[in-house]
């Protein structure tokens, strides 16, 4: 049977304290309790429904949760303050000091960056791997891995996780398979693949109006009654707790998410079939030209797309600092990092959002200078755009203009 993500959380039904069609939000960082005794049961875990104190759950949190957990096919999710704040507490739960993991190479800067700056200081290591050679995957893992890392659509570069294949890599050597989901969400479902833990920085497309951060792990109840633990729980304990009111901001917006996700992936589509007919190297998963196009139509769902992510090489960074000015100056978006508005995003990932990456390493993974990464956004005439992103480009010469 199918998957259909978009139906799983159109079916939800909340009704708020007084019959409000969105559910009323709980604006209170503590709870009352009948009785002492059930607020004990409540911190032994063994009161169902009771609330105890907001960074441990909370009715918003919960309604939230539960909505990314349908649209991921999980038990159960958690909502964090990040998407940071969801990848970090993950990981600390699942490794102890001397413990490793196997991580794709190709990952958002500050999941890099923790992996490789921040985790060694508490003795858990990592090794980063090209996540597309499954047996250069397989051949890092040692008895001390826990969890294998990676993104469904890698961080700048575009490059696409074979979930299936590599759940069956964490199965056979009993580690965690962690994926990050936010370049692609409803695109892909990790768990319906195989993944054990899903994750989004919801920041992006998710809420899909820049005006927050937060984030959130999909997974069993196990693991996240874990996360939660008051004892040893890393999401309670290093407290990367969402807000209530956001929370209940962001789950208005996840309401539109598969009418904006089809829209991100239209543009994105058109944009890169110009741009590569034109002769820009061109990275978009939904190109048969792209490596792994074949994996990412054999994973997906239907109607979504493939994703409002697409980078282009203009050959230098210089060229492509003149561009993304112009085309802000143009108003075609914003030169700014992060992904998921209505609005064009674009940056060059070397100098910007993977500038935690040593140089030499970018260079090897293939992250040349001239990269422009680009978050495409709702534009309702995007031939419109295409035409005055071209302009912008004939004017700095990074394409020529066309002989009539
Ligand atoms: C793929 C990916 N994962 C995680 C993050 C971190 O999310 P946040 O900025 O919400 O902490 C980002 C942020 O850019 C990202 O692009």
């Amino acid at each position: 049977m199918k998957f259909k993500p978009a139906n799983k959380i159109q079916d939800l039904q909340y009704f708020g304290e007084f019959g409000g069609v969105n559910p009323s939000i709980s604006d209170s960082s503590t709870y009352t309790f009948l009785s002492a005794k059930t607020m004990f049961d409540t911190f032994e875990g063994n009161a169902d429904g009771c609330y105890l104190y907001s960074r441990h759950s909370s009715p918003t949190n919960l309604y939230l949760g539960e909505a990314l957990a349908a649209l991921e096919g999980t038990e159960t999710a958690t909502v964090t303050a990040s998407g940071m704040g969801a990848i970090t507490p993950v990981l600390l739960q699942l490794c102890d000091s001397s413990e490793h993991i196997v991580s794709s190479r190709t990952i958002y800067g500050g999941t890099y960056a923790f992996l490789k700056n921040f985790a060694p200081r508490l003795g858990i290591s990592t090794s980063f791997v090209d996540i597309t050679k499954l047996d250069i995957v397989e051949a890092a893992i040692t008895p001390k891995t826990k969890v294998l890392y990676c993104e469904s659509v890698s961080n700048p570069l575009l490059e696409i996780a074979d979930i299936k294949s590599l759940a069956e890599l964490a199965k056979k050597h009993n580690l965690k398979l962690v994926v990050d989901n936010t370049f692609s969400p409803l695109s892909i479902s990790p768990a319906v693949l195989g993944a054990d833990v899903v994750i989004h920085s919801l920041t992006k497309f998710i809420n899909g109006s820049s005006d927050t951060v937060g984030g959130v792990v999909c997974g069993t109840q196990e693991f996240i009654d874990q996360l939660r633990n008051v004892n040893d729980g890393a999401a309670m304990l290093l407290g990367s707790t969402m807000d209530s009111l956001r929370s209940a901001s962001v789950l208005k917006n996840l309401r539109t998410l598969h009418i904006r996700m089809q829209q991100h992936s239209h543009n994105a589509m058109y944009l890169a079939e110009k741009f590569e007919n034109d002769g820009l190297k061109t990275v978009y998963p939904g190109l048969a030209s792209h490596p792994s196009h074949h994996l990412f139509s054999s994973m997906m769902n239907e109607k979504y797309g493939f994703g409002g992510m697409l980078t282009i090489d203009v050959g230098s960074l210089e060229k492509a600092n003149e561009l993304m000015e112009l085309m802000q100056e143009r108003n075609l978006g914003y030169l700014a990092v992060s992904l998921g508005f209505y609005k064009t995003l674009f940056s060059a990932p070397g100098s910007s959002t993977s500038s935690e990456i040593p140089e030499d390493e970018q260079k090897e993974m293939g992250l040349s200078d001239g990269l422009i990464r680009f978050s495409i956004g709702l534009d309702a005439d995007i031939k419109r755009t295409y035409q005055m992103m071209k302009d912008c480009m004939i004017e700095l010469d990074i394409l020529k203009p066309e002989l009539v």
